[in-house]
């Protein structure tokens, strides 16, 4: 078998995923009142490249305490895993360097492993093949670029061997409760009973310091958000000028989230070419651009169990500030 990836959506452009999908979000986001912009179009390769200098700030501790947990636990967690012929399947692997934890205990404790990446990102898709292939020769990797659900989907017609699910680094965090319930009940689906899902929640914390990492001193959060905002110029012709847009994010306390806006300096127009289409904006008019929800143990315990999941083991770091919970299927 060859390592490498399938693209399961037309990227004719060489663009991530369907240009088509970009379009109507934008149109459709920008049309609403509220405006908002879907967060998973900030990944294109700049967008990318900008998380990982992200991941990298002092602020933003989510990534450092979820690598040190699996680097002191990833051998416990894939000793509850099946022993031969496991697929490791990565949802959102992103640069991949917490997931190399697992993939180096698996690789001592199971026969016959296999890696399954998928992400949203063919750029970054490209670089985590090359480099897990380079990073531990003789693993057979099967990458799938698409959307979450698309990958289930396609995923899922191969449910032969088991499987350790990973949904790492507080992803879950973008999505709204009722989707995150649909989401785990799909991967739920596309599993079979006793397979492993191992999740990561940022958990819920002091606020400055929640909103200290989603409001960096050297703005590489907000050029992320206003990457979107290129992506569009770039790609769909808009006349974005990002100097008349101005980052903001605050704790929601009853939601349980960070929310993240782009709020527009002044009354303006912005044509988009590419959507035939003027958006205007009133003086301090806001685009919500993210979500990011934080998660109490009661929250996470419910969760599993509204979904059809039984709580394995859960693993925090020394500073008790993210949680990584490994779930089994129950049927
Ligand atoms: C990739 C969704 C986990 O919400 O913390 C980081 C994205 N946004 N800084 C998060 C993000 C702003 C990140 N997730």
């Amino acid at each position: 078998m060859t390592n490498g990836y399938k693209v399961l959506a037309p990227s004719d452009l060489g663009n991530d995923l369907t240009p088509g999908q970009f379009a109507l979000d934008v149109l459709n986001g920008l049309g609403e009142t509220p405006k908002r912009l879907p967060s998973r179009w900030f990944y294109d390769a700049e967008g990318s490249r900008l998380f990982q200098q992200i991941c990298e700030l002092p602020e933003y501790y989510l990534t450092r305490c979820e690598h040190e947990i699996l680097a002191r636990h990833a051998p416990d967690i894939v000793a509850r895993a099946a022993r031969q012929g496991l697929d490791i399947v990565d949802l959102g692997a992103g640069d991949g360097r917490k997931t190399s934890l697992v993939l180096d205990a698996a690789i001592k404790q199971v026969k016959d492993p296999r890696f399954v990446p998928i992400d949203i990102s063919e750029s970054a898709m490209r670089g985590l093949v090359a480099d897990t292939g380079r990073a531990f020769p003789g693993l057979v990797i099967q990458g799938l670029v698409g959307e979450y659900a698309d990958a289930l989907h396609y995923f899922s017609k191969d449910k032969s061997r088991p499987s350790l699910v990973m949904f790492l680094g507080s992803n879950i965090g973008n999505f709204e409760y009722p989707a995150a319930r649909s989401f785990l009940r799909q991967v739920w689906g596309a599993l079979n009973p006793g397979d492993l899902l191992l999740i990561g929640f940022d958990r819920k914390k002091d606020i400055a310091q929640l909103i200290a990492a989603y409001n960096d001193n050297a703005g590489v959060t907000a050029k992320f958000d206003l990457n979107l905002l290129a992506r569009i110029n770039r790609e769909l012709g808009g006349r974005f000028d990002l100097e008349k847009f101005e980052f903001f994010a605050t704790w929601n306390p009853i939601l349980g989230a960070i929310e993240s806006y782009l709020v527009s300096r002044e009354k303006q127009s912005v044509p988009v070419a590419g959507l035939n289409q003027v958006f205007h904006f009133e003086a301090w008019e806001p685009i919500h651009m993210e979500h990011s929800f934080k998660y109490g143990d009661h929250d996470i315990a419910q969760l599993a169990d509204a979904t059809g999941y039984e709580i394995v083991a859960e693993y925090t770091d020394k500073k008790g500030w993210f949680k990584d919970s490994l779930w089994r299927v129950r049927r």
